[in-house]
């Protein structure tokens, strides 16, 4: 399996607060037969440039990577890169933190607030202008998108790719979407999104038997040759899906 997002590296973000964390978390990435992570740590143009951002994720590499290495894992850097109206960094210095080898950027838009037709048309002109493909972040978790989830078929109109949360499928309340989105053919990556070792620990095994449970398998592994493509450089497109409406509080 491929996590394709993840906060393990040490002390970079909100994710693994020290060295021991983030291993014990690979440990139990492996255990649950994951091959492939990629360290995805939230950049923040306010914080750092992207230079400074790539430096800074080198160092928190460097804190596991003999330990890491020795776990028998495949590893990518990348970036969870948060993304709104205001363009702080050019589109140029964003690419840099594509996940690595790829034309693949993985994005997070604002959680709760308003995506106004600005950010809407900064995602565009990030797109026409880079040539690089989005993968937008935990789409199961965006306010707009729970209100108004016609924006997932906005957001693959535009050629992004949509990544949801393996912890999405666990939970009673986040399912109902989620389930709707995979009969809809908008999945098209998973990641544990893991911070940490108790509220949001690695989970992917548990996911992985939720999908053979409800009779998915097929589609689990199609979203894993998805993200085996990505990480090859090779083209992944939307592929075909249909809309989702909401009515009455549930999704259709
Ligand atoms: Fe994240």
């Amino acid at each position: 399996m491929i996590d394709i997002h993840t906060h393990i590296l040490p002390c970079i973000d909100d994710g693994a607060g020290s060295a021991d964390v983030s291993l014990k978390m690979l440990k139990i990435q492996a255990e649950q037969g994951v091959k492939t992570v990629v360290f995805t740590p939230h950049y923040y143009g306010k914080k750092y440039s992207p230079e400074r951002f790539l430096e800074v994720r080198k160092t928190a590499f460097e804190k596991i990577q003999k330990d890491a290495e020795r776990l028998g894992l495949e590893f990518r850097m990348g970036a969870e890169i948060y993304f709104s109206a205001e363009k702080i960094a050019s589109n140029r210095a964003l690419c840099s933190l594509a996940i690595e080898g790829t034309k693949y950027v993985l994005i997070e838009l604002p959680l709760q607030s308003v995506w106004s037709n600005a950010l809407w048309n900064r995602l565009s002109d990030f797109i026409c202008e880079s040539g690089y493909t989005p993968i937008i972040a935990h789409v199961d978790r965006y306010a707009e998108i729970h209100k108004n989830p016609r924006y997932l078929s906005m957001l693959a109109d535009m050629g992004c790719l949509l990544q949801v949360n393996t912890a999405s499928f666990l939970q009673q309340k986040e399912r109902k979407l989620v389930l709707r989105m995979l009969k809809k053919g908008l999945v098209h990556c998973l990641g544990t999104d893991s911070h940490n070792l108790s509220n949001r620990a690695p989970d992917y095994a548990t996911a992985k038997a939720f999908f053979g449970e409800i009779g998915e398998t097929a589609r689990f592994e199609k979203i894993q040759e998805n993200m085996q493509w990505i990480l090859n450089g090779q083209i992944v497109t939307v592929g075909e899906y249909s809309p989702i409406k909401k009515f009455m509080g549930m999704y259709y």
